[in-house]
């Protein structure tokens, strides 16, 4: 049990909204609790998010929803004061909560200032809010970790999808700033997945269509198919817990080497 005694936070923790599938945040909230954990589940979707918790006490594991806008800092703040009445404490923040729909998906020219300003408000300034409010109990409750769900979108872009990478970029630069300033108290590292299968990125596809899509997507990977959710869980799990103990500030690719490859081949 590796998080024995421990309380995380997760953020984004709703399972997918589209049909209750896979989400990261919840199969992290899952796997945290499997290992012990007590799980405060953080999502704006209520049902999706009591959903989360909701199994996770059915297994016998300790974790209640809260709901939260990542954009909100009242909000913020009761998340986190709800996770210290509840449960009297807090060892670790997974920042996962993103706000990804299609209409951002432009440049800059053709992205709103609106849809601009949503996406780093949410994606961005909510992983700072969360950290911001969270770590000052993190260090009452004698120090822990912070994971941010970050993305290989950090370090290569796609075309016409301005806005996400920026904040990824960024949350990359944030875990480093919190991994020096809170050190040794707070361990603060990053995950940056390529693509991974979830529920919300079905769209309207037939199952056929998305068998294909998801196959096409697979191509350019080097393990020829594409991440599960459970992949990015067991990677939170090991840089929240102590096992990973002198690991502080890594930003780490986990797209089954996609960054490392080029698509041609001769
Ligand atoms: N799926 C991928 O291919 C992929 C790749 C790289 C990085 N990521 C990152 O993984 C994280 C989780 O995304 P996912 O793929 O599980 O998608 P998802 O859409 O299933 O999960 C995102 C969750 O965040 C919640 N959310 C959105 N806005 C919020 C707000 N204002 N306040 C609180 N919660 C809010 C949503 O309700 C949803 O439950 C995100 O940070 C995303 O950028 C995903």
């Amino acid at each position: 049990m590796k998080m024995k005694n421990k309380i995380a936070l997760v953020t984004g923790a709703a399972l997918g909204f589209k049909n209750g599938g896979p989400s990261i945040g919840s199969a992290i909230a899952f796997k945290l609790a499997d290992e012990g954990a007590s799980v405060v589940v953080v999502d704006i979707l209520e049902n999706m998010g009591r959903k989360t918790a909701e199994i996770i006490r059915e297994k016998g594991g300790k974790a209640l929803f809260v709901k939260a806008d990542a954009g909100n800092t009242e909000e913020v703040k009761q998340a986190v004061e709800f996770t210290k009445k509840e449960f009297g404490g807090l060892h670790c923040l997974i920042n996962c909560a993103a706000s990804y729909e299609g209409h951002i998906a432009k440049n800059v020219v053709e992205i709103s200032e609106d849809d601009w300003q949503h996406t780093i408000d949410v994606n961005l300034n909510g992983y700072f809010r969360f950290a911001k409010y969270a770590i000052p109990l993190i260090l009452e409750s004698g120090g822990g970790t912070i994971v941010n769900i970050s993305s290989c979108a950090a370090f290569k872009v796609l075309m016409n999808f301005s806005a996400y990478p920026v904040t990824k970029a960024a949350i990359n630069a944030l875990t480093r700033t919190l991994a020096v300033d809170f050190a040794p108290h707070i361990r603060s590292n990053a995950i940056c997945p390529g693509f991974v299968r979830i529920a919300n990125s079905e769209g309207e596809r037939s199952p056929e269509e998305l068998e294909q899509w998801i196959k096409g997507i697979a191509r350019s990977y080097p393990m020829r198919r594409v991440c599960s959710v459970g992949e990015i869980a067991n990677v939170a799990l090991f840089l929240a817990s102590d096992e990973s103990s002198y690991i502080n500030g890594e930003c780490l690719a986990v797209d089954g080497g996609r960054m490392i490859s080029d698509t041609h081949e001769f």
